[in-house]
This record gives C-alpha cells, structure tokens and sequence, in this order.
C-alpha cells in the first residue's frame, strides 16, 4: 500500500470527539509497550506519526490517523499497564469499550500480542471480548524479530492455544524492525476498512 498521505485527525476521549465520516476504521489493541504504535508508523512509512516511546503507556486516548483520505487507523491505549492509578485504568477500559461496542464505521481490529511470551490474561480477555461482539481481528505476534525463525511456529502455537483462536482465526508475524508482516497486514486492513 502506497501511502502518501497521513494526518492525526483527532485525539479523542468520548464518542462525541470522534470523527464525524463514514470512512473504515482499523483499530490497533494490545498491552502497553507492545508495540502498537510502531506497528502504526511501519505500516504508515512514517517514523514519528504516531508517538512510541520505551515506557509504556504512552498513548493515553484514541487517536484516529486519516490515512490516504481513505481509511482511519485507531492507535489505542495499551491495557493493562501497572504504574497508572485503578482509576484510571478502569477509566482507559470504559473508554476502549466505548468505542469497540459502538462505532460502526469500525471494520476490524488488530490485536497484538508479543511473539515472545505467552498471551496474558488481559490479551485473553481482549480476544474474548472482541470474538463476543463479532469483530474480525488479526493477531499479529509482534517483535518476531527477537525470535529466531526456527521458534516461530512455536510463537505462534502458543498465541492460537492460549488465546482459543479457531482454525479459520488469523495470524501473522510482525516486526517494526525488519518490516516483517507489513504487506500481510495492510492486506487484510484494505480487506475489512470498509466503512
Ligand atoms: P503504549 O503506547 O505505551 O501502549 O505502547 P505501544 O504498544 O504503542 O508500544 P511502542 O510502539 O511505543 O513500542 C514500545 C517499545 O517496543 C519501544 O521501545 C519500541 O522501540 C519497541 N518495539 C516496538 N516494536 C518492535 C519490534 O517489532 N521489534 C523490536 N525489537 N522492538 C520493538
Ligand atoms: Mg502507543
């Protein structure tokens, strides 16, 4: 996918702020530090779009991308990450939700889970809760490339068992890195960003 054209439309807190557009949207879920935005910048050819940091918890509310004046990409909070308040995490989680049940322009999500480990509870959880409410979602294992290629299947053995993904449910390997999985994951978002 040739992208030419990306601008942050909006960070927002409430539906009230989201864009007004029938355009797709692909949203983007997964731990803090996982490497949401990273995955976000390699497949928009953009260093700095969207803000990456070493700690995690970087980004705090729903930042919708326009990209190509076509489609939206959601970068979302990261769940999960300890060293903010209870408050505001259950406030992060309301928000999430919020946003996952509602919008219709919603097509589908990519979930990431790190290729190193074995999923959590909460990416469980994430799994679970997007299948109930029927949105397609791609599991990308991410950092692949701190994995040697001989352990990938393991990884990804190890996602599809403890997340309970079916036969037919979709994985792919990813690194911003080495740009592994980019051009599988841009095909499956220009599959279901329909709005
Ligand atoms: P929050 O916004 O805090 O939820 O984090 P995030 O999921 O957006 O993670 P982010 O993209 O900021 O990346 C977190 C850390 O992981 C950074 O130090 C990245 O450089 C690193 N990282 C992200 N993707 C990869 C990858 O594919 N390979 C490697 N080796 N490191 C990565
Ligand atoms: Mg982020």
């Amino acid at each position: 996918m040739q992208v030419n054209d990306v601008e942050l439309t909006i960070s927002a807190l409430s539906p009230a702020q989201y864009p007004d557009t029938q355009l797709g949207e692909i949203a983007f879920v997964g731990r803090s530090n996982v490497g949401k935005s990273s995955l976000i910048n390699t497949l928009l050819q953009r260093n700095k779009m969207a803000r990456t940091s070493s700690t995690p918890g970087k980004t705090q509310t729903l930042n919708f991308y326009l990209v190509n004046q076509a489609l939206y990409f959601v970068d979302v909070p990261g769940f999960g990450y300890a060293k903010v308040s209870k408050k505001a995490r259950a406030q992060f989680a309301a928000m999430i939700e919020e946003y996952l049940q509602t919008r219709q322009q919603l097509g589908g999500v990519v979930q990431l889970v790190d290729a190193r480990h074995e999923p959590t509870e909460l990416d469980i959880s994430m799994y679970d809760y997007l299948r109930y409410y029927e949105v397609p979602v791609l599991v990308a294992g991410t950092k692949i490339d701190k994995v040697k290629k001989s352990q990938w299947n393991k990884s990804e053995s190890s996602h599809r068992k403890g997340l309970g993904m079916q036969p037919g449910d979709e994985w792919v390997p990813f690194s911003a890195l080495n740009k592994i999985g980019q051009d599988t994951v841009w095909q499956w978002i220009a599959e279901h960003a329909t709005g």
